[in-house]
């Protein structure tokens, strides 16, 4: 198996300037070395090209989806990168860059197979741009994504890439209050933290594997680090106390890696929100570079 990364220097859809260093430091923690350890090829090829913000014309006050032309001129290329990766009978791990990294990478895996989504993050990122508190497209994928709300011109959010039946956000712990309600109506499932508090990480992931999976042929994993506790991962821009613990995320990564390897479902990934200059000693990019290792299979002896 190889995996093919794909780096995503997208910072247009955060209000931080910094996120789009996280592919060089996720490389740079030797994400590599750590997959090839599970026993992965893996292949690097480089990454997107992302307008720098300075030459983007400034949003103005009111605009309720900053950048979302030039963001989606970056995921449209991604798009493609992720289903040449798949269709070459590679794994493709999109390396951002901010969360809105992900409208490309699970649209290039719906592109070959009907897919499920498994959504690791604090938040919800299923705003809409009527319903955006800040503007900031990373807040929005998971709708964009699953056909919900209006986006402009993004006329391919008008259907469903992902069924909401088929989409499972784990780890939940700060939805605004318009996402709340609106998930709460749609098909989506969330766990929060409270459940994992209540039942064990392993045992929510793997009811979530079993929504996720239910009739479709793969899934695609999408790891916002901010999802982990910011005493284990700091450098994120939108950190919130209360996260999953070291050793939680990698028994939720392993156990995705164990329904992978009876039933090969792993189509792609996107590792995200990774934030060097928030970072402390790129301990964040580390553990990003550790936990793709579990995902694709590394065990622990
Ligand atoms: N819900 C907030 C917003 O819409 C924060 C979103 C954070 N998303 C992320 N991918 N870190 O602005
Ligand atoms: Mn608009
Ligand atoms: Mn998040
Ligand atoms: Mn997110």
């Amino acid at each position: 198996r190889t995996v093919r990364l794909l780096g995503a220097p997208l910072d247009l859809g955060a209000d931080r300037r910094g996120v789009d260093i996280g592919p060089r430091a996720i490389r740079y923690a030797d994400i590599a070395a750590e997959l090839e350890a599970a026993g992965v090829s893996c292949t690097d090829f480089g990454d997107l090209r992302v307008p720098r913000l300075e030459q983007c014309d400034a949003p103005d006050t009111e605009d309720d989806a900053k950048y979302l032309d030039e963001i989606a001129g970056v995921t449209d290329e991604l798009t493609t990168e992720v289903a040449d990766a798949i269709a070459d009978g590679d794994v493709p791990i999109a390396l951002g860059g901010d969360h809105a990294t992900a409208m490309g990478t699970i649209r290039g895996a719906a592109r070959a197979a009907d897919i499920g989504v498994l959504w690791f993050d604090a938040h919800g990122d299923y705003n809409t741009p009527n319903t955006s508190p800040s503007g900031n497209v990373h807040g929005m994928p998971l709708a964009a994504v699953t056909g919900y709300g209006e986006f402009d011109d993004l006329d391919w959010t008008a259907t469903p890439t992902v069924a909401p039946s088929n989409t499972v956000i784990v780890g939940a712990r700060r939805l605004d209050d318009a996402e709340r309600l609106a998930l709460e109506e749609s098909d989506v499932t969330v766990f929060t933290m409270l459940d994992i508090d209540e039942r064990g990480i392993t045992a929510v992931v793997e009811d979530a594997l079993d929504i996720a999976t239910d009739g479709v042929d793969g899934i695609h994993v999408s790891l916002d680090l901010d999802w982990l506790d910011p005493t284990v991962a700091p450098g994120v821009g939108t950190p919130v106390r209360g996260g999953v613990e070291y050793r939680e995320a990698h028994a939720a990564l392993e156990c995705v890696a164990n329904r992978d390897r009876d039933a090969g479902l792993l189509r792609s990934a996107d590792i995200v929100e990774v934030n060097p200059i928030l970072d402390r000693n790129n301990r964040t990019a580390e553990v990003a570079a550790e936990l793709a290792a579990s995902l694709l299979g590394k065990q622990i002896a």
